[in-house]
């Protein structure tokens, strides 16, 4: 019997995945050291030409080029739109500051005239963006065969990050880095970093691309400009000439001057060659001979003053900046008046691929459509964050909590028997998904890391009581089908195959073990007699556990205890089941990842599968109240907490704008999945109360027996349950049989029971419809061997023992 895999194909697996996603080495060769003195020579050059130049020496008006690479002539980038592209953010920043921009742009407005906006930055703005009249498209050959960066992958197709489309979502991820040398004395210039996430609603399967810009940043007004630096175009060293007044060419030239300088120095006391340090691809991708070629980009940014407001959202002071800059970072505790969101207006250009586009907003479009670039600051956003890692890690606990009251309450085998192995599984499935999520969290976010390995061990937590109560299911599950295995096998002599081999769990999640056919049949088809002699009562109270029964296997006295190779064949299984769990985690979790990096349509489709699939996790349990005709799995509470507990985070993830994970809101997605679980619940609801197989025809479901059956009076009695109580009264007994009822005696609480019963020469009891019938039919229960019971009484015994409480004979699970 195949039972264990042998764990160093896993990890076989593992290192492949590891592999296949770490960045590909830049293995040295045996010219590089050359190549890279070539590349720092060409720095220091391009660096002294910025040191020498001065505004106007850049103009491709009129002809003036600079030997810098992307500013010569030769390279034929749409440079005659940058005129107009300055104008235009010229205009934006006077939007934004009203007739002070002038002021800023010249360098006349007095010292310590500063506006409200925030010194430091960083954090993050998003947004959508437009096409600007001014774009003009260029085909992507007429650039390869100008610069003669002829790569093999792009001579066939299109440039990365090519905006094409009308519009498209943009979201900025701003840091500014401390310390002095990255500053002038005054702070009025500082360098700026920042990562772009932008998306093309137009292009096939929306596609987005994620890439990062150095620039320069005045705190004193909130403008920055930056851009892209590549083998192509050096722009890093064209900034100055970017800006958009003398005055600003200056500033950054001087703050350039320096900080490139020292760059280039920490390039060369570095061991190993950084060949771009202002390179635009994000961290672990890698930018070389494999990159394709991309579009360059130039951003103008200009923040929009803060606001304080009141109540009503409107405006009401002169907002202090500095000060409340100063508590959000540093908290003395005093009370942060309501104040407006980090907001921008954005301009960009692509010097190579020739397009230009803007935030969307006023005064272009209305305010209640678009409003430019919103975001917050990072200490903000970080606060937020924590607070909703907080409310998950409520979530969790609670979850927790539901499944410790679920697992106590299905301490016994016939308890067990009845809960969906995989239901159990897919909760299991997800908490570990869970677990694995956080631990890597703190790569998108940065942030937070105690918060998040807290809640991961929580969610660690979780897991191994999920995989404990799984254990405890599956070993009842097993021992209950190796049972019903051997039980056939005896029943029917000539077996053609080997009888009683446990089924091993296949790879893939199958349907659970079937239930056998050879459930006793119902007590409405004629039984032999028996000979009706009242067997001693048991006396054990239903709320009590019987000591036999906590081993884990059904205690039937026809039955001898498993062997020591079976148990030991459990143990092995039970192996497999847990390297099989964990690889169906690490297989979804690096499938997940890779999807992340999709084109925004696919991931959308993915995520929602993922999630649709496991908000499935009613359905096997379902599944198996049809199968074994049964209803009372799992309490109410549990199905009820759990599915709120657990649509919690993906209803952040759908309906939170500016979630941690800046995930896009889907309402409707999220209505949907709702639904589904909604729906799941609902038929969970339905089977208990009108029976589990009231929505399958009978022949779709194996026979099962049905301890609720419609009693018929006949002749012989065959049918009918044993021992009716006999009629006081000679009157009474005619009135209860002309209303077709009969009294029976329970013997669990030893009190009456009052049944209806179709009388034997037809004409129905005063039943008020079948649906009358089928509910008073709940009230009672008759077992095979036709003892009657109250439902209730023998519900609350079978959940010790699978045995008649009159004649002990074996009862089939409910
Ligand atoms: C910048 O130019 C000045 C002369 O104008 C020169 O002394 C200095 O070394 C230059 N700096 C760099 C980094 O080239
Ligand atoms: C531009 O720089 C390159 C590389 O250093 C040099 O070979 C070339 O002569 C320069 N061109 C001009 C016009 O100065
Ligand atoms: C950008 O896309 C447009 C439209 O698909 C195409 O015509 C153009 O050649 C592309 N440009 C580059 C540089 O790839
Ligand atoms: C490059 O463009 C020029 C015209 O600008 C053309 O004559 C030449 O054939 C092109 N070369 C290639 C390799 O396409
Ligand atoms: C700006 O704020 C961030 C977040 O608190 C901080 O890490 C960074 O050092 C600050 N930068 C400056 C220049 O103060
Ligand atoms: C900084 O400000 C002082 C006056 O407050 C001024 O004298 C000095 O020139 C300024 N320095 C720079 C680099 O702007
Ligand atoms: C650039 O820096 C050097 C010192 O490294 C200095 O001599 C020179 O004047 C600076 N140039 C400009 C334009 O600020
Ligand atoms: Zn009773
Ligand atoms: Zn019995």
């Amino acid at each position: 019997m195949e039972v264990r895999r042998d764990p160093r194909q896993f990890l076989f697996f593992i290192i492949l995945l590891l592999l296949i996603n770490s960045p590909e080495p830049q293995n040295p060769g045996f010219n590089t050291r050359s190549r890279y003195d070539e590349v720092i020579d060409r720095e220091w050059e391009q660096l002294d030409i910025l040191n020498r130049t001065i505004w106007g020496d850049f103009d491709a008006k009129e002809k003036k080029w600079l030997n810098v690479t992307g500013l010569r002539e030769q390279d034929a980038f749409t440079w005659d739109v940058l005129g107009d592209v300055k104008s235009r953010a010229r205009e934006r920043m006077r939007g934004v500051l009203g007739e002070r921009a002038q002021g800023w742009l010249d360098g006349r407005n007095p010292e310590g005239n500063k506006e409200t906006v925030y010194r430091n930055i960083s954090g993050f703005v998003q947004g959508e963006w437009v096409q600007s009249p001014l774009s003009r498209t260029r085909p992507a050959l007429d650039l390869l065969n100008t610069t003669g960066h002829i790569h093999m992958e792009s001579q066939l197709g299109e440039f990365d990050r090519n905006l094409t489309g009308s519009h498209g979502m943009v979201r900025l991820h701003l840091t500014e880095v401390d310390g002095r040398q990255r500053t002038d004395d005054n702070r009025t210039t500082s360098e700026l970093k920042a990562k772009v996430v932008i998306g093309d609603a137009d292009s096939w399967g929306d596609n987005w691309w994620e890439f990062s810009l150095n620039g320069v940043h005045y705190p004193e007004f909130g403008g920055a400009v930056l851009t892209t630096t590549s083998e192509r175009f050096a722009g890093i060293f064209a900034l100055p000439h970017l800006q958009l007044s003398p005055h600003l060419y200056t500033s950054s030239q001087e703050l350039l001057n320096r900080t490139i300088h020292q760059t280039i120095q920490n390039q060369l006391e570095r061991p190993f060659p950084v060949w771009n340090p202002w390179s635009s691809a994000v961290e672990g991708a890698a930018e070389g001979v494999m990159a394709v070629s991309h579009c360059e980009f130039i951003l103008y940014l200009q923040e929009a003053p803060v606001q304080f407001l009141d109540r009503h959202g409107q405006p009401f002071k002169q907002p202090d900046v500095d000060w409340l800059e100063h508590e959000i970072r540093y908290p003395t505790g005093a009370n942060i008046p309501l104040h407006s969101q980090m907001a921008m207006d954005m301009v960009g250009f692509s010097p190579d691929c020739g397009f230009v586009f803007e935030s969307k907003g006023p005064p272009d479009f209305p305010p209640s459509e678009a409003m430019h670039l919103l975001g917050s600051k990072s200490e903000e956003f970080n606060n937020d964050a924590k607070r909703s890692i907080l409310a998950f890690a409520v979530t969790l606990a609670v979850q927790l909590m539901f499944i410790i009251r679920q697992a106590k309450e299905a301490a016994t085998p016939s308890t067990r028997n009845r809960i969906s192995f995989y239901t159990i599984a897919m909760m299991a499935l997800g908490d570990g998904f869970m677990f694995l999520a956080l631990v890597f969290l703190h790569l998108f976010l940065g942030t937070s890391q105690l918060q998040l390995y807290t809640i991961a061990f929580l969610a660690l937590f979780s897991v191994v009581l999920e995989l404990r109560f799984l254990m405890d299911i599956w070993t009842v599950q097993v021992t209950e089908q190796m049972r019903q295995d051997r039980q056939q096998a005896s029943t029917t002599p000539p077996s053609p195959q080997p009888p009683s081999t446990p089924n091993p769990p296949a790879t893939t999640p199958r349907a659970p073990p079937p239930s056998s056919d050879t459930l006793p049949v119902p007590a409405t088809a004629a039984q032999p007699q028996t000979t009706p002699t009242p067997s001693p009562p048991v006396i054990l109270a239903p709320d009590q556990d019987d000591p036999a029964d906590n081993e884990p296997l059904l205690p039937t006295t026809n039955n001898p205890t498993p062997t020591t190779p079976t148990t030991t064949s459990l143990r092995a299984e039970l192996g497999a089941l847990y390297s099989r769990y964990c690889f169906l985690l690490i297989v979804t979790f690096f499938i997940t990842l890779q999807f992340t990096t999709m084109r925004s349509t696919a991931r959308a489709f993915y995520f929602n599968t993922l999630c649709f699939l496991y908000l499935s996790f009613w359905l096997p349990q379902i599944y198996r109240n049809i199968m074994r005709n049964c209803r009372k799995a799992l309490r109410w509470d549990f199905v009820l907490g759990q599915s709120l507990v657990r649509l919690v985070p993906i209803a952040y993830f759908y309906a939170v704008e500016g979630n941690i994970l800046f995930s896009r809101t889907d309402l409707q997605g999220l209505a949907v999945l709702a639904g589904w679980l909604w729906l799941q619940i609902v038929v969970l609801a339905a089977q208990e109360v009108l029976g589990s197989r009231f929505f399958v025809p009978p022949s779709w479901a194996p026979p099962a027996y049905d301890y609720h059956p419609v009693l018929r009076e006949d002749e012989e009695g065959a049918t009918m349950p044993i021992g009716a109580s006999a009629p006081l009264t000679e009157e009474e007994s005619a009135e209860s049989r002309s209303k077709g009822r009969k009294v029976f005696d329970c013997s669990i609480c030893a009190t009456d029971i009052e049944v209806p019963v179709i009388p034997a020469g037809g004409g129905g009891p005063d039943v008020q419809g079948l649906g009358g019938l089928t509910l008073q039919r709940r009230a009672y229960m008759v077992t095979p061997c036709r003892h009657i019971f109250h439902t209730a009484c023998l519900e609350g015994w079978m959940r010790y023992r699978l045995q008649c409480p009159n004649c002990r004979e074996v009862l089939p699970p409910l």
